[in-house]
């Protein structure tokens, strides 16, 4: 069984199904790395598995423990060991920096003042914007706030962390050198992954495995060597296109 295991997954908007039967493991340490279509919910499966929206059935667990039907008590507990990227970074714009890395950890009430700023410090440094500190989100550029957004989801220490699009919107080289600061987060800490994007570059840094999903299934789950050589048909203009 791995870290993550996603079994049947089905969930419907309006009667219109976004997942219709996904099933997907993820060994303890390892990235997985989802790729797919526009509109095809990759969003709406992290947000799943970090329990923001209720699936209509099957069963994910995490570590071995059912997060549908969980408690919601539970469910926070258990959210307390992931970490999720949204799309976009998402920073509290009225916040400035310290606020934002800070937040995770006030909310939490386990540390007293001289650890958080500890705390915060360390992980502006692990991404390379100490100076950054008292800047407010609006004065920072897109791959300065992916950077923080990061520090702000590693900086509870999670076991899981999910990224949804971490490079998207930044040039080719910014992407890059976010991709290989994820994948040096990654095995410092030992972290298990799953990460969306449409960004081979990437997938290529930082997965173990990749999937595709499309309408509403994984249609192939695979190293990216296996990937470059399908004969599926979806699988090659999916590549030809990327
Ligand atoms: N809370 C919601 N209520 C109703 N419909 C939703 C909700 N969240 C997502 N959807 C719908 O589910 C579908 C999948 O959305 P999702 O955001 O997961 O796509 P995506 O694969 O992440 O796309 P992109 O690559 O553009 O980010 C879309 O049709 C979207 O409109
Ligand atoms: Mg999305």
């Amino acid at each position: 069984m791995g870290m993550i295991d996603i079994r049947h997954l089905q969930i419907s908007f309006d009667g219109v199904p976004i997942l219709r039967d996904v099933n997907l493991t993820v060994e303890k340490g390892r990235t997985l790395v989802i790729l797919g279509t526009s509109g095809t919910g990759k969003s709406v499966l992290l947000k799943n598995i970090i329990g923001l929206i209720a699936a209509d059935s099957g069963s994910i667990r995490i570590g071995g423990e059912e997060i549908i039907g969980m408690d919601p008590e539970d469910l926070y507990k258990l959210r307390r060991r992931m970490g999720y990227l949204f799309q976009g970074a998402a920073l509290y714009d009225w916040m400035s920096v310290r606020g934002n890395l800070e937040f995770p950890l006030r909310r939490r009430e386990l540390l007293d003042e001289g650890e958080i700023i500890a705390r915060v410090t360390e992980q502006l440094r692990l991404v390379g914007l100490e100076d950054a500190i008292d800047k407010m989100p609006s004065q920072l550029s897109g791959g300065m706030r992916k950077r923080i957004g990061l520090a702000r989801a590693l900086i509870t220490r999670p076991e899981i962390m999910l990224y949804d699009e971490p490079t998207t919107g930044l040039d080719p080289i910014t992407g890059r050198d976010i991709s290989h600061l994820i994948q040096h987060l990654q095995e410092q800490h030992t972290l298990t992954s799953i990460a969306v994007t449409h960004d081979i570059a990437c997938a290529r840094i930082i997965a173990d495995r990749v999937a595709i999903l499309d309408k509403g299934v994984i249609c192939f789950e695979g190293t990216l060597d296996d990937m470059s050589g399908s004969t599926d048909t979806f699988v090659k203009r999916f590549i030809a296109a990327a």
